[in-house]
């Protein structure tokens, strides 16, 4: 028995099926792999894709669409390419990158995406931001005005650092960079600052070791880790920074303190460079892509002092940038050094003569100088800059005849050699502002110069325990941000006296 055909039937499940199939190879919310390698994907199809955007790819393997092109869109993948194959089917997720954020995070090592790799278990956190987020605005921000105290002497005393300022560590390897973020972290405990410490490109055993020393120094409890190993795909490096920033800023805006260390934004650019060659996009000097500099000043311009409207918290920033050579006039460092307020050249010569840090305080600055410090140390370390580079400058001058110098510039080197000699400072051991002043003071007004060299650590541990024995109360009138008043400082004076003749010079001195 013929069936009898029924065309208004016929077309619509031919319009139905044909509904269908275009939903099935929606070439705006999904694509195809259409070429694989060095960790990047072309995709066929995406056509609604946003720059930016999270991609993602079979087995769990996200992407991120970076080239939007006329015909394909060049993708970079996060994770284990080797499970991508060509011809894959990419899809949309219509997010952008983002880690989650709150005080959960404290006391955690995460990765770039904030997946945990510590160990400890899940972490359950309520919100999450962006990774890649836009700067404050200047409406929205003022001028840093408090200090944020790293510990050291030699920063402290002579290129001090505000809250929510930017402040370039600069080195070649090996020479105390890392050391001095570090001690920054330790030197926070107890003075509500949040801190992060963004590791990229290292080794798992250095971050290894550093996860350690801040939970040796009860510092881990404040602090999170975000790691992005050397054996990571570079998109992993390259979001790193921007995570930790992220991380800082959920801290900043809710009114509070936070300080974020970059180690090292030098094999940053590196990973982005990487990237970027794999993109194809056009290489420009030393083969970086152009928009190289946009690439660190996005994310320096994160770290700043919020109104008070806002809150008035902060985000610090200390980007280290590892030079060769000790040059720092190549492409990265002369970027970095232009969007930053302030640097610390580290030197090989210092480090390696025992001169640690190994700071030079002459060609280091801070450009916000007297705000970044409290007035109590302003009070005490003023001059020493000066005093410093006088030093300096007399010692070059004596080396032509030593002989022939007359009381005054001895005593002068005298004094500046004992100084330079406080300033040098034992690693894991910041020091309250206190102990700094104390020190400094000595040092400036002379309290060292019958003191053997070689017995000055000595005598600064000494002074130190006499007066946290004999005069707790100046002590802690002294880690007050307040000037001292002249009465106060007689009474300085007279304490530091009275120690000086307790002291006993060590056998081979006297
Ligand atoms: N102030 C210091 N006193 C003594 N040793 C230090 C000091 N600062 C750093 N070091 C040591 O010097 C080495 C290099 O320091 P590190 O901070 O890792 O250098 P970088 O980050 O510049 O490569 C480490 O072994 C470290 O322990
Ligand atoms: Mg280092």
């Amino acid at each position: 028995m013929a069936q009898q055909v029924r065309p208004d039937e016929i077309s619509r499940i031919l319009q139905q099926s044909l509904e269908r199939f275009a939903t099935e190879v929606d070439v705006f919310e999904s694509g195809t792999v259409l070429q694989l390698g060095d960790g990047i994907a072309r995709v066929h199809g995406l056509q609604n894709v946003m720059a930016s955007e999270l991609l993602e790819f079979p087995g769990d393997v996200m992407g991120m669409a970076l080239n939007l092109e006329e015909d394909n869109v060049g993708a970079v993948l996060f994770g284990d390419s080797t499970h991508v194959r060509e011809g894959d089917t990419v899809k949309r997720t219509g997010r952008i990158i983002e880690i989650p954020v709150g005080d959960e995070m404290l006391g955690r090592v995460v990765d770039p995406l904030g997946r945990v790799i510590d160990g400890k278990g899940d972490i359950t956190t309520t919100e999450t931001l962006p990774v890649e987020r836009k700067a404050p605005g200047i409406i929205d921000r003022q001028p840093v005005r408090e200090p944020m105290m790293t510990g050291l002497k030699i920063v402290d005393g002579t290129t001090p650092i505000g809250r929510g300022q930017r402040e370039l560590v600069i080195g070649d390897r090996q020479i105390g960079k890392t050391a001095i973020g570090i001690d920054a972290i330790i030197n926070q405990k107890g003075k509500d600052v949040f801190c992060i410490y963004v590791a990229i490109g290292q080794k798992g055993s250095t971050i290894a070791k550093i996860l350690q020393v801040l939970s040796d120094h009860d510092a881990l409890e404040y602090t999170t880790i975000v790691s992005a190993t050397a054996s990571e795909p570079a998109p992993i490096l390259w979001i790193a920074p921007y995570a930790g920033a992220t991380l800082g800023e959920y801290f900043r805006d809710s009114g509070r303190n936070a300080l974020v260390i970059y180690d090292d934004l030098t094999k940053h650019a590196w990973a982005y460079r990487e990237m970027a060659l794999n993109l194809r996009r056009p290489a420009g000097r030393e083969a970086y892509p152009g928009d190289v500099f946009y690439l660190h000043s996005r994310l320096l311009e994160r770290a700043a002092k919020m109104s008070d409207d806002r809150g008035g918290g902060s985000l610090t920033a200390l980007p280290i940038i590892e030079t060769q050579e000790e040059d720092v006039t190549t492409y990265i460092p002369t970027n970095v050094w232009s969007i930053t307020d302030g640097q610390m050249i580290m030197e090989p010569g210092l480090f390696y003569s025992g001169v640690r840090p190994a700071m030079n305080v002459g060609l280091s600055v801070s450009r916000l100088m007297g705000n970044a410090q409290s007035d109590a140390m302003k009070h005490i370390c003023g001059p020493l800059r000066a005093d410093l580079a006088r030093y300096r400058e007399t010692l070059a001058f004596a080396q032509f005849g030593a002989d022939q110098l007359d009381a005054a510039t001895r005593q002068q080197l005298e004094r500046g050699e004992r100084m330079a000699e406080l300033l040098k400072q034992d690693q894991y051991e910041p020091l309250p502002q206190w102990k700094q002043i104390l020190s400094i003071f000595c040092g400036r007004h002379g309290h060292c110069d019958g003191i053997e060299v070689d017995d000055v650590p000595r005598f600064e541990t000494e002074l130190h325990e006499f007066f946290q024995r004999e005069h707790a109360e100046m002590t802690v009138r002294m880690d007050e941000y307040e000037q001292l008043s002249d009465e106060e400082m007689e009474a300085l004076t007279a304490a530091v006296e009275s120690f000086k003749l307790s002291f006993t010079p060590s056998e081979a001195a006297a």
